[in-house]
């Protein structure tokens, strides 16, 4: 009998010296010591036996199974030694290594920067901030602003159209949310809408096909130019520094009566004159004025009970004046030079 608990133990041996992990072990563990494995199996066979064997057959396989599972206890140890060695391997740390070359951090776009700035400085006065669809209806974009097909102004926007959707257009300008806000929440309101518009238009130092404005509405009973002119004195002191100045001149656009353009006191010479300003002192920023009755009545409001004002900036031209940028085509040249000088 101790023969066949010799055989067993060294099959485990050999089974043994095959495992390399512990589902391999497992495995082993289960063929031998497992309810069904051999030693179980040869077990059984105990009733079989003549009485007078029976004892030294039983003392036997237990000697077995003891000895199979000091082998087996004594391989996983084995196993979980190489898998600790393994893991400090890995996890080292090699205090001679030198050291990663200095990871570039990431920042804020210039244009990122002054649109921030915008929505807090704005936020601050109770303004909402929209930004509205980029595609947009000719309805939207020009004739509920007061501007019919056949009117000049379109001129003034080259637009981009889309092929085979004449009532389609990519926005020129961010006026048509003013629309699409009073048509949402009504009279009294106030809004800043921030987003990208589109114009067909060769590109040069001061004009992109796509760039973005701000454009900003107010309504509500009593509301006049001088609202507009604090209102755009604290936007502009924010964003370009106290020192500036403004002033308002006659314009038209279709959708305000009266309408006003609005320049800024040079932020290069101060006032004094310099190329930037054409030696003029003044700076060309914004297109505003009061809301055309027309307008506030698409927008569902009564022009009888209330007013409003309204402006439009391009933000390029902002933050240009802002950091003294000579050329708006830098913004989209993705020039790591240029950019990195923006890093706060
Ligand atoms: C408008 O777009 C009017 N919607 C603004 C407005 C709003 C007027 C509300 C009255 C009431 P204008 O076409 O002037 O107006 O453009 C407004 C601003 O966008 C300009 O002052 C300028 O800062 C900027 N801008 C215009 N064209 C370009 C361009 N091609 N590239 C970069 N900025 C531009």
């Amino acid at each position: 009998m101790s023969h066949e608990a010799d055989k067993l133990e060294s099959n485990a041996q050999a089974a043994l010296r095959g495992v390399l992990t512990f589902s391999d072990l497992e495995k082993a563990r289960v063929e031998f010591l497992g309810r069904s494995g051999h030693i179980a199996k040869r077990a059984s066979q105990l009733g079989k036996l003549p009485e007078g064997e029976r004892k030294s057959f039983g003392v036997a396989m237990n000697h077995a199974k003891q000895a199979l599972e000091k082998l087996f206890a004594k391989k996983e140890q084995e196993l979980l030694a190489a898998q600790d060695a393994e893991l400090a391997l890995v996890e080292s740390i090699d205090v001679t290594e030198p050291p990663l070359p200095q990871l570039r951090a990431g920042h804020y776009h210039p244009l990122s920067i002054v649109e921030k700035e915008l929505a807090d400085v704005f936020t601050s006065m109770g303004f909402m901030v929209q930004d509205g669809p980029e595609l947009e209806s000719d309805y939207f974009n020009f004739e509920a602003l007061n501007i019919p097909p056949d009117h000049p102004a379109r001129d003034i926007q080259d637009t981009f159209y889309i092929k085979g959707h004449p009532d389609w257009v990519m926005r020129t300008h961010t006026s048509p949310v003013q629309i699409r806000a009073m048509q949402e929440y009504g009279a009294p309101l106030r809004t800043v809408v921030i987003g990208r518009v589109f114009r067909h238009e060769a590109t040069d130092a001061s004009h992109e096909h796509t760039f973005n404005q701000i454009e900003g509405l107010v309504v509500d009973r009593g509301i006049s130019l001088a609202h507009l002119k604090g209102t755009l004195l604290v936007m502009l002191k924010k964003i370009l520094g106290e020192r500036v100045n403004i002033r308002l001149r006659p314009s038209y656009f279709p959708f305000v009566e009266p309408g006003v353009e609005i320049d800024v006191s040079c932020t290069i010479c101060g006032g004094s004159g310099c190329r930037t300003c054409k030696f003029g002192g003044w700076i060309e920023l914004l297109g505003a004025g009061m809301v055309h009755p027309h307008v506030l009545r698409a927008g569902g409001v009564d022009p009888a009970e209330y007013t409003g004002f309204a402006f439009g900036t391009g933000i390029e031209r902002l933050t240009m004046l802002r950091y003294g940028i000579e050329d708006i085509r830098h913004f989209n040249e993705s020039d790591l030079r240029f950019i990195e000088q923006f890093k706060s």
